[in-house]
């Protein structure tokens, strides 16, 4: 399978930060935090990975990744997204890379503890659709939120609601099978101007056709002043663990 790492916008929530950088060059303790999305595609096999970066400051990760040595790869695809028109938007950009495949997709901001092998070698033997993983969250208000229905079934995701019906939220990792592009060619820009990655998700729900597994381990992201320093702390913490 191919990986995709969305990794584009102006990171306005970390404005001055991103100012004169883009949001995933900015350090996460002691990497960029790009590196960290790289290094859970490649520990869960994937070595055919394509990075979508925009805004001002793309020629830099090209600069900083190169062909992806450090990561034990051979070589990197990039590709260009014009403007913030979302994460849907960032993927639909990757058809031509994901070549009738199925794919995994992973936020350029999202970082985790454990890995994520098991759920990319079900969704491997999944027959077609998509999966999504799902964490508990103490602020669910702040992203995707997870409503349950039936025998633990998802009935629903609501995008950053007021009053979040549940504590899971959909992480920025995602599976999905060809399809995904022409469901992202029918979605039309929410509220915030952007083709919701939620609506993508919600496409393949009422197809009956999303499964989803928890994440183990620590989750975050890192595109708020907050996010971003605890991404720090937990990945400082993970180190010193592994050193003592
Ligand atoms: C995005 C998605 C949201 C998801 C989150 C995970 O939010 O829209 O559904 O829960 O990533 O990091 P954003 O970072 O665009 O606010």
């Amino acid at each position: 399978m191919k990986g995709i790492i969305l990794a584009g916008g102006l990171g306005k929530r970390l404005y001055p930060l991103t100012k004169i950088s883009n949001k995933h060059l900015l350090p996460v303790y002691n990497k960029p935090m790009i590196y960290y999305p790289i290094q859970t595609l490649v520990d869960a096999g994937i070595k055919d990975i394509l990075v979508v970066t925009g805004g001002n400051h793309a020629g830099e990760f090209l600069r900083l990744l190169g062909n992806g040595h450090q990561f034990g790869l051979k070589h990197i695809n990039y590709t260009y997204q014009e403007g913030e028109g979302g994460i849907a938007q960032a993927l639909g950009l990757a058809e031509h890379f994901a070549d009738n495949g199925k794919v995994v997709v992973i936020l350029g901001d999202n970082i985790i503890e454990e890995d994520i092998k098991k759920a990319v070698e079900d969704f491997k033997k999944q027959p077609a659709g998509a999966k999504i993983l799902i964490k508990k969250v103490p602020d669910p208000e702040r992203f995707g939120v997870v409503e349950f229905g039936r025998r633990g079934r998802i009935s629903k995701i609501v995008e950053k609601p007021k009053k979040p019906k549940s504590d899971f939220i959909v992480t920025g990792i995602y599976m999905y099978d060809n399809k995904v592009f022409d469901i992202i060619k029918t979605l039309k820009p929410s509220g915030r101007g952007e083709l919701e990655i939620t609506d993508v998700n919600n496409a393949y729900l009422e197809k009956r056709e999303l499964t989803f597994s928890v994440l183990k381990g620590w989750w975050t992201d890192s595109g708020t002043f907050d996010s971003l320093l605890r991404a720090t702390n937990l990945v400082a913490k993970k180190l010193k663990k592994i050193k003592n």
